[in-house]
């Protein structure tokens, strides 16, 4: 996601996709890295005949764009782990940001009904672990992780840690938001923030979410979004640079118009806003809100 080092120039922060600043930030950093991470990072970018794969799937993937390059690159578990260390070191900017809003909807979900089971889709590296850690105290029992990439679980399981959530309330699953691996009515809460950009059908994510809530269950999203019409300028940038993003950051798309499918999406109520979170940013436009089941 938004990954500007101070250094950025203004032109990079707002005409480079982000996450390729993130990595083009990451790999910079990576001198100065501990040596377990260093290690992590020469996977990605060392020496080794795997490594030369990676890189040439990169570049080809990058110049090409076709479907079978940018699965072949991204599919790797070099860059499972690149992408989830560079989530991990470069969204503090971003969550810095963002967090009032997060913590009014956190809040409001809490007081709207009794959250006790959590399923957070794309968990990542668990950044929103700190608001419902903050619920403890009102009966918050557990909190299912559910991402694709194994490589960010080590990142959750330390959000949570530092959050304050005893290591038997957070359970990790590895899959996709298209076919939850969990059973119908399970959650109070599904917490989805900047995932409905990445997965390949978010119609079905959408599904998939409602069909785990209990009745009067609300999901929690937070979005980047395509750009509304009075900003032809953004909206032609997003769509330009959309194929570079979805390589560039994990399947990420720049152009998705979220709002409408969640309301499409068979909830009794939808409360949501839009916003522009850092102006002329590429993933400034945001959709946040609670939808109720
Ligand atoms: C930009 S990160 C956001 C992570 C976290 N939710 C946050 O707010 O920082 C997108 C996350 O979605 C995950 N993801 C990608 N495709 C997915 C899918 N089809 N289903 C569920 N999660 C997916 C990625 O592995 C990644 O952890």
């Amino acid at each position: 996601m938004l990954a500007v080092g101070r250094e950025q120039s203004w032109l990079c922060q707002r005409f480079l996709p982000s996450r390729l600043l993130l990595a083009r930030n990451s790999l910079r950093l990576a001198s100065q890295l501990p040596r377990r991470e260093r290690r992590l990072v020469r996977t990605v970018a060392g020496n080794q005949s795997s490594t030369n794969s990676f890189r040439r799937q990169l570049l080809l993937g990058t110049a090409c764009g076709c479907g079978l390059c940018v699965y072949a690159a991204r599919s790797s578990s070099a860059y499972q782990r690149f992408f989830a260390y560079a989530m991990a070191t470069s969204m503090r900017e971003y969550e810095e940001q963002i967090a009032p809003i997060k913590h009014e909807l956190f809040d409001k979900a809490f007081q709207q009904g009794p959250v006790r089971d959590v399923v957070e889709v794309g968990m990542g590296t668990g950044p929103n672990l700190k608001y419902l850690a903050a619920d403890t105290q009102q009966g918050l029992r557990s909190v299912i992780g559910v991402d694709p990439n194994p490589a960010m679980d080590r990142y959750a399981q330390r959000a949570a840690k530092h959050a304050g959530l005893s290591s038997d309330q957070l359970q990790l699953r590895q899959g996709v938001a298209e076919g939850l691996p969990l059973p119908d009515a399970c959650a109070d809460l599904v917490v989805c923030t900047l995932v409905l950009c990445s997965v390949k059908s978010p119609g079905k994510a959408l599904q998939e979410m409602r069909r785990i809530l209990k009745e009067k269950g609300q999901l929690l999203f937070v979005e980047h979004v395509l750009a509304p019409p009075e900003q032809p300028g953004l909206r032609l940038a997003q769509r330009l640079l959309d194929p570079l993003q979805q390589f560039a950051s994990d399947g990420c798309h720049l152009t998705r118009d979220t709002l409408p499918l969640v309301r499409a999406s068979g909830f009794t109520k939808v409360e949501a806003s839009s916003f522009m979170l850092e102006q002329g940013s590429l993933i400034g436009p945001h959709v946040s809100g609670l939808a109720i089941k």
